[in-house]
């Protein structure tokens, strides 16, 4: 059964580069509405092009912390992917604010949901519930006891929250926990992503790129249109009370990563190494993604090296708009 057909769906963060192609998964499935919450400090008009023209859906420039919006918004809303986070250096930078938007909005979501009888939440968490996991690929019984970050502990309270809030109201819930997302749109000067694109600027201009550490520090990157459908599957299975890995099952370390880059962009630079600044206390990431599989029937379609190479496309050609 198609849920999306003819629902209301809310999507809070829809600017921002996940939320956008989640959008641009659900509008060929025909909703009645798609109403959009961001305030845009991290998404963008630019994010929302193929779709904010379209009459189906509604944009709200607007704050999850403003509850008279918040509950405008979910009152007689079918569906909600709840994805309007702080990233994780805004939040240990200004844990205030990152307990307004990830703890107290969150818990809001679920409040209003429950009274509004809204009928399934699809919530983006995280690997960082996990910290440095204890196995390798990490299923989603590993426990979250060696995470060390604020953003982590707020992605872990919002699964329980929805958990505690199933049990008590029945709200029905799915939680994802995204890897390494990546693709066109992406956060340029994240935690992570940054590396890639100051690589790219390297590739571009001919210089040597840059690798702190030894280069063996590992991740598991998932291309962001995979991550969109696995949050449509997930509103579509008949599962609730369930968190799920969102990965792409390989794990790629940092010099890995540049190999690919350089082959991609056909380059034939040479990293140098340089000590590390800072202690990573998460050195390897790998997503046991069975379970999604099983119950949403997920799996990734789009390897690193071909989401690399959109990655490429789609960066220079936006530094040469910006730069022309
Ligand atoms: N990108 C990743 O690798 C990754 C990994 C794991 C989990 N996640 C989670 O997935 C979700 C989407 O992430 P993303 O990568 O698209 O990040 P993003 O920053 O691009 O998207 C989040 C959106 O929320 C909006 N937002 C932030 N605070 C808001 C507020 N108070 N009110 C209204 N809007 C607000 C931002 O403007 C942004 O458009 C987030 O919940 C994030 O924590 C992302």
């Amino acid at each position: 059964m198609n849920k999306v057909k003819d629902s209301i769906i809310l999507v809070t963060g829809g600017a921002g580069f996940i939320g956008s192609y989640v959008i641009e998964e659900l509008i060929p499935l025909k909703p009645k509405k798609i109403i959009i919450i961001d305030n845009l400090i991290r998404g963008s008009r630019a994010n929302m092009k193929s779709f904010l023209d379209n009459p189906v859906v509604e944009f709200h420039e607007g704050d999850i912390r403003d509850l008279v919006l918040l509950e405008k918004c979910i009152a007689g809303t079918d569906y909600i992917f709840h994805m309007a986070a702080l990233r994780i250096n805004a939040c240990a930078a200004n844990p205030s604010d990152g307990f307004d938007v990830m703890l107290k909005s969150t818990f809001e979501v679920a409040s209003l949901s429950a009274k509004h009888k809204v009928k399934k939440i699809i919530y983006s968490s995280s690997a960082s519930v996990y910290g440095l996991a204890q196995h390798f690929p990490t299923p989603e019984t590993d426990n979250p006891y060696n995470n060390q970050t604020f953003y982590g502990a707020a992605k872990m309270w919002g699964e329980q929250l929805f958990r505690s809030f199933k049990f008590m109201y029945g709200l029905d819930y799915v939680a994802l926990r995204y890897f390494n997302a990546y693709g066109p749109r992406m956060d340029t000067d994240g935690k992570y992503t940054e590396v890639m694109i100051k690589w790219l600027d390297c590739i571009r201009d001919g210089k040597t790129p840059l690798i702190f550490g030894d280069g063996s520090t590992t991740m598991d990157f998932v291309y962001v249109r995979d991550i969109a459908k696995a949050n449509v599957a997930a509103l579509q299975a008949e599962v609730t009370d369930e968190a799920f890995n969102i990965g792409n099952c390989e794990e790629t370390s940092l010099k890995g990563l540049l190999d690919v880059l350089l082959k991609v962009n056909h380059s034939t630079l040479s990293p140098e190494f340089r000590a590390e600044n800072s202690i990573n206390p998460v050195s390897r990431r790998l997503a046991d993604i069975s379970k999604a599989k099983k119950l949403l029937d997920f799996s990734p379609t789009v390897s690193l090296e071909k989401g690399m190479k959109e990655l490429t496309e789609w960066y220079f050609e936006k530094i040469k708009i910006t730069t022309d």
